[in-house]
């Protein structure tokens, strides 16, 4: 298109318009001309730079990053929710997100003190028993011959069991980043601890329980029952979304013990001991553990039950306009594959069944869509999730009747955004 073509539809007086206009009629040619005229989008009707000139060659970036007007995707840290950021959370952008893969870049981060950029070439894993009847022979593992073994690559999601847990006893943040962003996806490639147990001859009849140890200062420590082992679902993981794991999540080794909370898929993973008996570490009898209404403790309870969460529209956005809009989410559930989801516009009187985009997957993420068209007036948005299991996402009234206030681990209650007739989406609990 020449410079002369693109200003005359600008002007209304480019020829083909005006021929159209006259086999249209002289009444309607004006007013058509005149909104070409006045309404005009130039961003079509011109030629932009990058249309008119020679781009970047290619290796600009040998390590591609996104583009910059997505600079505000970004992971962040919940103000004031540690002290030192080496003993905090950074929450992924769940808003902002498609699909279930998390970019590794944008996965949630959770240490106990602090990332280290280890060098492969010095990192070990050591396999060994609590006592010689239970193993056969203690090894150790350099990174290389771990990647000779026979591999496996599945997408799974890691959950923290805090996710949430701000909000136990009333809304406490804003936005769907802060209130479910420990949360996070990725295709993993690894070896299956198996596979590495029988290799050092592992007396599956005694040994019921490995230990496994992380090599950063905080002396991560978590017991995993050996049936989860023999299932061949754990494994030891060294390939993440198609590359190397990010150092922020374990480079270059870390557990992968899919529908379990996140404290369990060790990073920087050093050491896996077998043992006859659950080892009662501090961040399993002390950590990690869920206060009950009645006073006591609950230890080990790992399994991630059934969520969902509606991503878009979601707390801090707000809707353009009356009209239609993809409501869309995702659902999880730690005992396997995500059944159906529910979504709700009036806070949970009606349900409708939502799309689920496939292929479903054991213990990953499931991404759901759903038809909305706001017609203006306030509204409530939920999603309930239900697992192959039968198991379905609770209320807060239903949770909070078996588990009370004042936990921190496991809220997997249904979310409720309420959109108001400004279009300006918050978060509110529904009981
Ligand atoms: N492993 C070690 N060695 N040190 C840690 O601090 N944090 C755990 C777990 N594994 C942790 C660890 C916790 S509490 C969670 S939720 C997940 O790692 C977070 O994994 P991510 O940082 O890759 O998202």
């Amino acid at each position: 298109m020449s410079e002369e073509q693109v200003k005359a539809v600008g002007s209304g007086r480019r020829d083909f318009l005006r021929k159209s206009f006259l086999a249209a009629g002289a009444a309607l040619a004006a007013p058509m001309a005149a909104r070409a005229a006045s309404q005009g989008d130039i961003n079509i009707l011109e030629n932009p730079a990058w249309t008119t000139s020679l781009g970047l060659p290619v290796a600009t970036n040998p390590y591609g990053m996104p583009s910059k007007y997505e600079s505000q995707l970004l992971r962040r840290e919940s103000p004031g929710l540690a002290r030192v950021g080496g003993a905090s959370v950074s929450f992924a952008p769940l808003q902002g997100l498609f699909g279930i893969i998390t970019p590794s870049g944008l996965h949630f981060e959770r240490h106990h003190q602090g990332w280290h950029d280890i060098d492969p070439s010095k990192h070990r894993l050591m396999v060994n028993g609590s006592d010689d009847s239970l193993l056969q022979k203690a090894k150790v593992y350099t990174l290389d011959e771990l990647m000779r073994l026979p591999s496996v690559s599945r997408i799974h999601f890691i959950e923290c069991g805090a996710n949430t847990g701000l909000e136990w006893g009333n809304v406490a943040v804003p936005t769907v980043q802060y209130t479910h962003g420990m949360l996070s996806c990725s295709e993993f490639t690894g070896v299956p601890l198996k596979v590495l147990l029988e290799d050092c001859g592992v007396d599956y009849k005694k040994a019921r329980y490995v230990l496994a140890e992380g090599a950063d200062g905080s002396s991560m420590t978590r017991t995993i029952p050996m049936e989860m082992v023999e299932s061949g679902e754990v494994f030891v993981a060294y390939g993440q979304n198609g590359e190397m794991l990010r150092p922020e999540n374990g480079y270059p080794l870390r557990l992968v013990v899919p529908g379990v909370q996140g404290v369990s898929w060790v990073k920087w993973l050093r050491r896996i001991e077998v043992g006859d008996k659950p080892y009662a570490t501090k961040d399993e009898a002390v950590h990690y553990i869920d206060l009950l209404p009645s006073g006591l403790h609950r230890q080990y309870s790992s399994i991630q039950e059934a969520k969902s969460v509606i991503t878009t529209p979601s707390g801090g956005q707000t809707l353009l306009d009356k009209g239609f809009y993809n409501v869309s989410g995702l659902a999880w559930s730690g005992r396997g594959k995500i059944k159906q989801v529910d979504v709700s516009f009036d806070g949970g009187i009606n349900w409708q069944t939502a799309r689920l985009e496939g292929p479903i997957q054991n213990k990953a993420l499931t991404r759901f869509n759903t038809n909305w068209v706001w017609d203006g007036s306030p509204a409530i948005l939920q999603s309930r999730a239900i697992d192959e299991t039968g198991f379905v996402q609770p209320s807060y009234g239903q949770l909070r009747a078996v588990r009370g206030t004042k936990s921190i681990y496991h809220n997997n209650a249904i979310q409720s955004w309420k959109v108001v007739e400004s279009g300006e989406v918050s978060n509110v609990q529904v009981l």
